[in-house]
């Protein structure tokens, strides 16, 4: 297939809109997956992304297609087309980039009963600004409360874009769906690149594979990629020798050989993906070529200390650690030991859903139980000495006893919200915004805010003044000047490090009652009496007491009967499994994450 035969695209959407059911009715339309494979959103293949209907990694896909449109006997030609899936959330926005500078063209999928939502408008400027060639597609047309027309004029309004364009599909019922890929044909441009130049090409992204090692997704953009050629690493300049190049039919299916501009996978002998960087180029060993732009390093925003839910199982945490770190290097692990919880590690990841996905990972995949400190953000802090640091754990802050804190910084997000326009005057009175605009009924509101407020329970507290109604979206934005002071908890006077957090100093009051009385709810009650305080340096501003359990409280509630009793207490064991003796006092795994909700 020459370029001329190949189409790059992608599908983009706001999440529920039908991405992933479009991508598989394509799938079958073209024969690359049975019909009824029993196996619904083929592309999502980790449980995470199943479960969660979300996508974490990017898939590629390559199906064949013969454009009878143009003629309808046997002739007609036949297209390779390269189905690349994205990552949907805004932790994974660099992935998205790199992903889509490996298309020339993307379908916009947008539901036709919501219409554009905050994601459709992110997703659609990711788009515009890598030059795609963007198809509208309106989908869900079956449902009673489309309205194809409201979206056509939104999609004018927002994007300018042409309603005549618009394809109008139904990915449920098939309806429409036959004008799906003669138009990808028609509209996206074949990819652009030199046939004869030396072998380069952009990683996509990168799995690893116990029995086959790394597989790199890769876009050829110049030259030919073939089994037993030598290739390097623009970002690391290590060599490697092609064993294994193929296409993903959908599964890994070898060819020997990709040409200029198409899409599939190479192993390379690599032995952890951390040696294939997302959007890093890859090309024919020995020469000097320009790598491709956009090339960075990830980004962590969002810190979080991991340790094992009972002590004994460091080992066996860390170990899982090195695993999934293994098939995801985007996380940063460094080893870290805490008073409260003993060793452990602090990790930095892409963002909080990227977070989550790691720890439900670690859990399902890996079996690891683990306890997990209240996430941060990178703050940065200058000390009167002139010198400057990132601040990945509150904690650590302690560590700098002799020098005076001159000024603080933390990062910030531009947020997008969109809400019908009826709720605009509890916005208003909420947040400051930046900007307003109204269509059809909704407003489009911007605004810029600390990342920290994202982490806390945000677009909770937003679909709650909203009914229900907000989809919001954000990209990172730059560092604010703030006044930022460390609090610390302590219980029984002994400071908790692990609970430490770094708060606006102007909140600083309301958010230490908070946590106290939090803390008081979750901490259950023991033989002692537990003092709980929230302190800035040495000034206590909050302090509960929780009163010790009276002895005879068992024997009270279940009578004499003692193996009944026994059960009971067996039963509770179990149940507070994922807790911490933090020096006499247990804290479960709940007490962090309510932390994580006030400050
Ligand atoms: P994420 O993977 O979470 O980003 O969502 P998505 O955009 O991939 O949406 P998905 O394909 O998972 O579809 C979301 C829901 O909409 C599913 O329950 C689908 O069955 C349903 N759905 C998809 N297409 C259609 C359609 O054309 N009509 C109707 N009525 N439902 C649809």
């Amino acid at each position: 297939y020459p370029p001329e035969r190949v189409r790059n695209f992608s599908i983009i959407a706001h999440v529920d809109h039908g991405k992933s059911t479009l991508a598989d009715r394509l799938l079958e339309l073209t024969g690359t997956i049975q019909k009824g494979h029993g196996q619904p959103q083929y592309l999502d293949k980790l449980q995470v992304e199943r479960e969660r209907g979300i996508t974490v990694k990017a898939q590629t896909a390559t199906m064949f297609y013969r454009h009878t449109t143009v003629s309808q006997n046997s002739d007609a030609p036949r297209y390779l087309l390269n189905l690349i899936d994205t990552p949907g959330h805004v932790d994974f926005s660099y992935e998205v980039s790199r992903s889509l500078a490996a298309c020339q063209g993307a379908l916009l999928v947008v539901d036709a009963a919501q219409g554009v939502q905050a994601q459709t408008i992110a997703n659609f400027y990711l788009a515009f600004e890598s030059n795609l060639s963007i198809i509208p597609v309106i989908n869900k047309i079956d449902q009673p409360t489309a309205d194809p027309d409201n979206v056509k004029d939104q999609l004018k309004r927002l994007f300018d874009i042409d309603p005549s364009e618009a394809l109008l599909t139904s990915a449920k019922t098939g309806k429409g769906l036959e004008q799906v890929l003669p138009a990808v044909i028609e509209r996206i441009p074949s990819p652009p690149g030199k046939c004869d130049s030396p072998v380069r090409m952009l990683l996509l992204d990168s799995y690893y594979d116990e029995y086959k090692g790394v597989i790199c997704h890769v876009a050829v953009v110049d030259g030919a990629l073939r089994k037993g050629d030598k290739i390097a690493s623009a970002a690391t300049g290590r060599a490697y020798e092609v064993l294994d190049v193929g296409i993903m039919h959908p599964e890994l299916t070898p060819t020997g050989v990709l040409y200029t501009g198409q899409v599939g996978y190479v192993i390379s002998g690599m032995r952890s993906t951390k040696e294939a960087r997302i959007g890093d180029t890859l090309h024919q060993a020995k020469i000097t070529v320009e790598p491709l732009p956009g090339f960075k390093p990830a980004k962590h925003m969002v810190f979080s200390g991991l340790y094992p839910a009972d002590g004994s199982d460091f080992e066996a945490l860390s170990h899982a650690i090195e695993k999934l770190t293994c098939n995801d290097a985007s996380v940063s692990v460094t080893k870290e030991t805490s008073n409260a919880l003993g060793m452990g590690f602090r990790c930095g990841f892409l963002g909080l859903l990227h977070m989550d996905v790691f720890h439900q990972r670690l859990e399902q995949e890996y079996g690891a139980q683990v306890i997990s400190t209240i996430p941060t953000v990178p703050y940065i802090f200058e000390y009167g000495d002139g010198s400057k640091v990132q601040v990945e754990n509150p904690a650590a802050l302690a560590s700098n006893p002799g020098k005076r804190v001159v000024a603080c910084w933390e990062p910030t997000v531009i947020a997008t919200i969109i809400i019908p326009s009826e709720y605009l005057s509890i916005m208003s009175r909420n947040f400051v915004i930046m900007l307003n605009h109204i269509f059809s009924q909704r407003a489009l509101l911007k605004y810029r805010l600390p990342l920290k407020e994202i982490i806390v329970d945000f677009y909770n507290e937003l679909k709650g003044i909203t009914s229900g109604y907000a989809t919001f979206d954000y990209e990172d934005s730059e560092y604010q000047q703030s006044d930022l002071v460390k609090m610390d908890i302590l219980l029984n006077g002994q400071p908790v490090d692990a609970m430490a957090t770094i708060v606006h100093n102007q909140k600083a009051q309301r958010v230490g009652r908070e946590l106290v009385e939090k803390l008081k709810k979750f901490i259950e009650r023991q033989m002692f009496e537990i003092t709980i305080q929230a302190a800035i340096g040495s000034k206590v501003i909050a302090r509960e007491t929780l009163s010790a359990m009276r002895k005879n409280v068992l024997a009270k509630c279940y009578g004499g009967d003692i193996t009944r009793k026994k059960k009971l207490l067996e039963k509770q064991k179990e149940g507070k499994k994922r807790m911490k003796r933090v020096g006499s006092v247990d804290i479960p795994q709940e007490a962090f994450h309510e932390l994580l909700k006030v400050s």
